[in-house]
């Protein structure tokens, strides 16, 4: 059976673009795959400028996030990335296989390279991490959103160097498993949902704090008045309701859209219902270990303890395929 592992920063909250990207998937892989591993990336998470006590408020938001959204410790691996030393271990190796000319060529270094005066090496590296957090476990699938597919391009590329040069075919080549709203658009309807941006709806707003979003959120912007036929297919509230709404409320919202029975706010109203219908129980489960915080420690826990035992075996054989055992007296004369 196929080994799943996935990885998230710690950026606080949910949001429901990660969550619809990625984390709900997992919530239903957890199911079919018992043992998939879910990791809070936390060193990914200091390439750039950042303040500790942030850092560790925002863990402590993502392992309680990730519980509440429905990853249950009693199937899936939930855990630390720096609880498991493991990671960077690999990591190391790693890029002692990457050509640096690969490295310089992904689009998120691009993009973040750009926005900082001293780019540091780490910045460059970050995908290398990620190869090792996924070939630590010799997981072959992986899901994430869309924008991962080039970071997992270069897992695969290493997996292939690794094994071509010690003989080997140890590493399996991962694959990404996108979900089908791989790509969720911020409320501006004009660039990907991510907190950087500010364009989110967290997953823990409460059904006002939805609506208030929701309401002067970007719909089609050739329907200007509510008598003009609407395109659904170019319209994010749309894209939202299939996500959120079931396949009957979704060709009735189509319907209406088209004939331009519906305005955009009523559109929308029925989209917060569907919206706070999926949510509410994730509040919940939210309410519940504010409460009784210990399950969150307790979750991280087992699951360090967990992915710790399979970290170990990997770099005990890792090591020795690459010279890299324990020393011993050799046998024949030194050389
Ligand atoms: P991040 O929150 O950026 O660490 O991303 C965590 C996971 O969610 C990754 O698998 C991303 O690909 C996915 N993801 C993040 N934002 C979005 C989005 N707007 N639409 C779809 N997937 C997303
Ligand atoms: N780079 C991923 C993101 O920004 C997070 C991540 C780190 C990851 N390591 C991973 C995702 C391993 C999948 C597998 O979303």
């Amino acid at each position: 059976m196929s080994r799943i592992f996935s990885g998230i920063q710690p950026s606080g909250e949910l949001h429901i673009g990660n969550y619809l990207g990625a984390v709900k998937n997992w919530v239903q892989l957890q199911e079919t795959h018992a043992g998939a591993l879910f990791c809070v990336v936390d060193y990914h998470a200091i390439t750039g400028a950042y303040d500790p006590a942030v850092l560790r408020a925002r863990r402590w938001g993502m392992a309680k996030s990730l519980l509440a959204a429905g990853i249950d410790p009693a199937k899936a691996v939930l855990f630390m990335q720096s609880d498991v030393p493991e990671h960077t271990e690999l990591s190391w190796i790693f890029t002692t296989l990457t050509p640096l000319g690969d490295l310089e060529r992904q689009t998120q270094f691009k993009d973040k390279s750009l926005k900082v005066e001293s780019i540091p090496a780490g910045l460059l590296m970050y995908p290398v991490l990620q190869s090792a957090d996924i070939l630590l476990y010799r997981a072959d699938t992986v899901p994430v959103g869309e924008d991962q597919i080039q970071h997992l391009e270069l897992a695969r590329d290493t997996a292939r160097k690794w094994n071509a040069k010690f003989g080997q075919e140890y590493f399996p080549e991962p694959k990404p498993l996108l979900t089908p709203t791989r790509r969720i658009m911020g409320l501006d309807g004009q660039s990907k949902m991510s907190k950087s941006l500010g364009n989110t709806i967290g997953l823990m707003e409460s059904d006002d704090e939805i609506w208030a979003k929701l309401r002067p959120a970007m719909t089609d912007p050739q329907r200007v008045r509510k008598t003009d036929a609407g395109r659904p297919e170019v319209c994010n509230i749309f894209q939202l309701h299939k996500a959120f709404s079931g396949v009957e409320a979704v060709a009735h919202v189509d319907g209406q859209c088209r004939t331009a029975g519906w305005g955009c706010m009523d559109c929308k109203k029925v989209l917060a219902e569907s919206m706070v219908q999926e949510l509410t129980p994730i509040r919940r489960r939210a309410e519940a270990l504010d409460a009784e915080p210990q399950r969150v420690l307790d979750a991280l826990a087992d699951g360090a303890a967990t992915a710790r035992g399979l970290a170990r075996d990997t770099m005990r054989e890792v090591r020795g395929y690459m010279g890299l055992d324990p020393v011993v007296i050799p046998s024949a004369p030194a050389v």
